[in-house]
């Protein structure tokens, strides 16, 4: 029998299903966003205790904007609640806050949190939590693309073969709104639909993907074990063989 797998180092989770579980409710689709933050602390907790180092949580993508004002309005005003109130907490657990995304289109309060919050837990080292907001995945590569481009016109001044060498992965990646987070290894999607949705789409290239239909303000530590435990068990390949299949 081959061994299970380590816990995953890094974990994107998609929070999807706020809303269907508010309507479950009788309830307005914020009140299912604010359960939805709530989940997100009782699991920011069990990601302390089980010693996984990096997760992503996909908060607000880029394609979140054709929603209703109102919509977004009660989404900016729960990030605000949340990280105005966690920074003690982020300080006292060692939680290291990363953002991802094009934050400039962000109200300019929830900015200068976020990059406030940011910058007080920049030591922390016990677990990076990473605010996917106002991110989509294929911008993400197509501004890092645009940011290597540029440089490369600059080098062509000096060495034009080398500026129209190959450029190389961890060139890429060192202009992704997430680095130097690793690569992802689990990517959680409660909700019940399949798909990824224009998320961490380079940093998933290997990623095992689970999805359940259980919506995330449900989603409770017996679904993360849930998880974990399927995670551990698959075989990881990464294009290669198993020492079974030799
Ligand atoms: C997707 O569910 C959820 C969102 C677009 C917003 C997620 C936001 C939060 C959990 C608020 C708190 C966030 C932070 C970072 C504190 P959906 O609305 O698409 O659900 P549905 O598919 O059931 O309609």
């Amino acid at each position: 029998m081959s061994e299970e797998n380590p816990n995953p180092r890094h974990v994107g989770i998609i929070l999807d299903g706020n809303g269907r579980w508010a309507r479950a409710r009788g309830l307005k689709r914020s009140e299912g966003h604010k359960a939805g933050g709530e989940a997100l602390d009782r699991l920011l907790d069990q990601f302390l205790d089980l010693r996984i180092p990096y997760i992503s949580l996909y908060a607000f993508s880029t394609e979140n904007w054709k929603r209703p004002k109102m919509e977004i309005q009660a989404i900016w005003s729960l990030m605000r609640e949340f990280f105005s109130s966690r920074l003690e907490r982020c300080l006292e657990k060692g939680i290291r806050v990363h953002a991802s995304g094009d934050l400039s289109r962000l109200p300019a309060v929830n900015r200068k949190l976020i990059l406030e919050v940011i910058e007080k837990t920049e030591h922390n080292r016990n677990l990076t939590a990473n605010f996917c907001v106002n991110y989509g995945s294929q911008d993400e590569i197509l501004i890092a693309a645009t940011k290597v481009l540029h440089r490369r016109l600059d080098l062509a001044k000096k060495d034009k073969k080398k500026a129209a060498a190959l450029i190389s992965k961890s060139e890429l990646e060192k202009e992704l709104f997430t680095y130097p987070l690793p690569p992802v290894d689990l990517m959680v999607r409660p909700g019940g639909e399949q798909r990824l949705s224009n998320f961490l789409l380079w940093q998933s290239a290997y990623a095992e993907l689970y999805f359940t239909d259980t919506l995330w303000p449900d989603f409770n530590k017996r679904n993360l074990m849930t998880a974990l435990k399927w995670f551990k068990s698959r075989p990881r390949k990464f294009g290669g063989l198993l020492e079974s299949q030799d």
